[in-house]
């Protein structure tokens, strides 16, 4: 039976009681005696590599290694003796024989550990032959600075990478030569590399740096302040690292805790030179610099007039997904209130807005937050969620390192589909259909009739619209076999398991997403067991808050005037948003820009879509202002100020053009007002009663085409086309990420196409050429582009979600 009673143990003197399991280093750290330690790191499994922590035990002839061994009742621990300083001393100065002695110009002095214990034992660098290993350096990324060198083969990063998901670093080499190295040997940006900074965040030494803070503070001059990410909708919270104004550095606020790329790295943007400081306005056709008196009037006067000589329909805005609740709080009444007009829009239409608003009235439950996905038992992932919203994959492998049973509904041959128990292949215009057959299988497995599904009121109708939809046959010959959907149901269909449902709104058609909500009613998940991932960082929020009550938002549609550009607009306000960079059909946004009587944007940079303003006023980012986000779990994020914005920041500014159009309150708009929190709540609490939605054949059956359909699928972590990403480093990234078409090696065998090679690819909406990658991942007949590269925003057209549409390739004879 498991031991349950406490332990007392008696260490340095002082007695403690703790839990069975826990080592002697953490009993040791509960009462704030710390044990010196290299390999050990709280939130990683323990290796007892290095020897530093070692301790004596009274009554043991050998030392123990604090780090490994668990406290028993009655033990006398003595962590700083003589003899275990002297032991100590002899490791350090193994070290320091192969170290570099750079610690007058390391950026990691005065927070290196070897550089701590050195000191504290009296350790001597040269007590020891020493020889430097010479390992090449690999400085070729905007991020990281490996030199392993400076490496104490801790171990730290190769654990930490493989929990995180990459596992892409590993000890290699032997004895002397032993190192920590990528697959072949190769450089973190050739490697495979998710660039998430973990590996950094726990190096005890200078081995792993970021490079972004190299020269530029150390670690005892720096404040810490914690804020939250913008880049997706999973809210993570990121601690700055500042000195003065200037973010030096990140990390999470918990050790061993995650943040993919956008959110480590993606910050050099705001202090970038070409950052907006002061407004532009347009004088004699051209953009010259005006103090924020005039540019504010211009804005409100230009506003004004276009609404008095054509009336309030004439105006509109456009705001982007990426600011707080707070700011598009404060520009709906601008809007609404200053210029009495409803079109108001987001980029939301063509990213998912319908799923969005659909999963709000169909899955009845609290929304699942990212704690559920690692503490689940199964998980069914569908398509790319895991890329558009990377926090999710380290929580799927905390989940399968726990036991967790994966289901993956996809059609691509990656980190989900080689994890995954079961991979059900599906072409995306498949996914619902498969989703269904696997409901089908569920029932026909129920022979006691134990799902909790059968006693919804509405049961007989979904069962009979699904019989009726299943006699269709589905054209998919990569499809899943009985003998998939069997193993699937097994795993799913087992109650006892707690399951989570995994899908991105802006990767999934409704009635796939319908389809998945379906599988966690039948089983009886009504709470917290689906997980509707979003790409935009508050796009639940901007829904919400542009609805105006009428949760979820009935604004924000593509299906709006203004975005079909049906609506004559004469005036138009851009907040954050770059419709002619990000938006499909730029050619046809840049036409009506262009017969625009006035133009206002609000952004941090001279994008396409502010060159053409007419006033252009400097945007703020949220950590220059502080509110909140609505997260993809539904949560109210909030966050503080972390550093003040540069010019007069997005809710002064909204506030004084609120002021200039007769809303003085607009002045208030960085309090969370209490009409935030009643539409979050109404957005985390929807309320209705689960009930299945019956599925109808025109939903999903797929037509068998043959030749290639192209899809917008994440097919990078970093998706390069973002103006504030540009502009914090991962431009320099693009050779690896591409802003190609990824084709299956047998697609390319079959057209005669080699990796590297430029095409034309023409679609039903456009024609452009593009360079091929080639995926080894892609099933034949499904080529990919990243949904955020111009390319796809071209042939693609602004189909939802993301195609699939037929392309045809060829080779261009230049
Ligand atoms: S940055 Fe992340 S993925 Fe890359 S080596 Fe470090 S831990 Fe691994
Ligand atoms: S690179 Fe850093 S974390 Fe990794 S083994 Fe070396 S010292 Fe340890
Ligand atoms: S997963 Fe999303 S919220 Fe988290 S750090 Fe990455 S982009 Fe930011
Ligand atoms: S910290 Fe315990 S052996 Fe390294």
């Amino acid at each position: 039976m498991k031991e349950t009673a406490p332990i007392t143990l008696t260490i340095d003197g002082r007695e403690i009681t703790v839990t069975p399991g826990t080592t002697i280093i953490e009993a040791a750290a509960a009462v704030g005696i710390d044990i010196p330690h290299l390999c050990y790191c709280p939130g990683l499994k323990s290796t007892g590599s290095c020897r530093l922590c070692i301790v004596e035990i009274e009554g043991l002839r050998s030392p123990v290694v604090a780090c490994k061994r668990k406290a028993t009742p009655g033990i006398v621990v003595h962590t700083d003796s003589p003899t275990i300083r002297e032991a100590r001393r002899f490791v350090v100065e193994l070290l320091l024989s192969r170290h570099p002695r750079e610690c007058l110009a390391c950026d990691k002095s005065g927070t290196c550990q070897l550089q701590r214990y050195a000191y504290e034992l009296g350790a001597r660098a040269d007590h020891f032959l020493v020889e430097y290993p010479n390992h090449p350096v690999d400085d070729g990324n905007p991020f990281i600075l490996r030199d392993p060198n400076y490496c104490v083969l801790c171990g730290r990063c190769v654990r930490i990478c493989h929990l995180q998901g990459a596992g892409i670093l590993d000890f290699i080499d032997r004895g002397l030569k032993t190192k920590v190295g990528t697959p072949w040997d190769r450089p973190l940006d050739q490697s495979g590399c998710d660039f998430c900074g973990s590996c950094v965040e726990v190096c005890p030494t200078a081995a792993l740096i970021e490079r972004q803070q190299r020269g530029r503070g150390r670690e005892w001059e720096l404040r810490r302040s914690t804020s939250v990410c913008g880049y997706c909708g999973a809210a993570c919270a990121v601690d700055m690292h500042l000195k003065g104004d200037e973010i030096v550095r990140t990390s999470t606020p918990q050790q061993v805790d995650y943040l993919c790329a956008r959110g480590r790295f993606g910050w050099a943007h705001l202090s970038h030179p070409e950052r907006l400081t002061m407004p532009l306005v347009r004088e004699n056709g051209t953009l010259v610099t005006a103090d924020w008196a005039e540019a504010l009037d211009a804005a409100a006067n230009g506003l004004t007039a276009v609404r008095g000589q054509w009336g309030p329909g004439s105006v509109g805005g456009i705001i982007g997904t990426g600011v707080s609740n707070e700011v598009a709080h404060a520009f709906q009444r601008l809007m609404r209130a200053g210029l009495g007009t409803d079109n108001l829009d987001t980029s939301l239409g063509f990213k998912g807005l319908d799923v969005l608003r659909d999963i709000h009235e169909i899955y009845s439950g609290k929304r699942a937050t990212l704690e559920d996905i690692a503490g689940a038992d199964v998980l069914l992932v569908i398509g790319d969620a895991a890329r558009r919203s990377p926090a999710i994959w380290p929580k799927v492998k905390q989940a399968l390192a726990s036991g967790a049973s994966l289901i993956y509904v996809g059609f691509y041959h990656g980190r989900l589909a080689k994890a995954a128990s079961v991979w059900l292949r599906s072409r995306p215009e498949a996914a619902e259909a498969v989703l269904h057959h696997m409901a089908a299988t569920l029932l026909r497995l129920d022979e006691g009739g134990r799902l909790p599904g059968r006693r919804y009121g509405d049961f007989r109708n979904y069962r009979t619209a699904l019989q009726r939809a299943l006699t269709k046959p589905v054209p998919d010959p990569e499809g899943p076999d009985e003998s998939d959907l069997i193993a699937a149901c097994t795993f799913f269909g087992d109650l006892s398991r707690k399951a989570v449902v995994i899908f991105a709104v802006d990767g999934i058609t409704r009635g796939t997403a319908s389809a998945a909500v379906n599988l966690a009613y039948l089983t009886g998940r009504t709470e917290r067991a689906v997980y509707p991932a979003v790409s935009a960082a508050n796009a639940a929020g901007i829904l919400t808050v542009l609805g105006n009550g009428k949760a979820p938002a009935e604004s924000g549609s593509r299906g709006t005037p203004l975005f079909a550009g049906k609506t004559l607009v004469r005036g138009l306000y851009v907040l954050a948003e770059d419709p002619l960079s990000t938006f499909p059909d730029s050619e046809r946004w840049r036409e009506m820009m262009g017969k625009l009587d006035f133009l206002v944007v609000q952004d941090m940079f001279l994008t396409p879509t502010a060159a053409l303003a007419d006033v252009v006023l400097p945007a703020s980012s949220h950590v220059e202002e502080g509110g909140s986000f609505i997260s993809a779990a539904g949560q109210l994020v909030r966050f503080d100020r972390v550093i003040p914005p540069v010019g007069m920041g997005n809710p002064e500014i909204l506030a004084q053009i609120g002021a200039r159009l007769g809303i003085p309150r607009l002045r208030d708009v960085n309090d969370p007002t209490a009409e935030i929190e009643r539409l979050a709540s109404n957005c985390t609490a929807p309320g209705s009663k689960p009930a299945l939605f019956a599925p109808s054949v025109s939903h999903f059956v797929v037509e068998d085409t043959p030749g290639i359909s192209l899809v917008g699928y994440a097919s990078c972590f970093h998706p390069v086309h973002d103006a504030k990403l540009r502009r914090s480093g991962f431009a320099e990234l693009e050779p690896y990420d591409g802003d190609g078409i990824a084709l299956s090696p047998e697609d390319a065998e079959a057209l005669g196409i080699v990796e590297g090679v430029e095409v034309v690819a023409l679609s039903p909406h456009s024609q452009v050429s593009a360079r091929v990658k080639i995926d080894n991942g892609l099933l034949p007949g499904v080529a990919l582009v990243s949904p955020d590269a111009p390319v796809a925003l071209a042939l693609l057209g602004g189909s939802w979600p993301l195609g699939p549409v037929p392309i045809q390739l060829s080779v261009t004879t230049t």
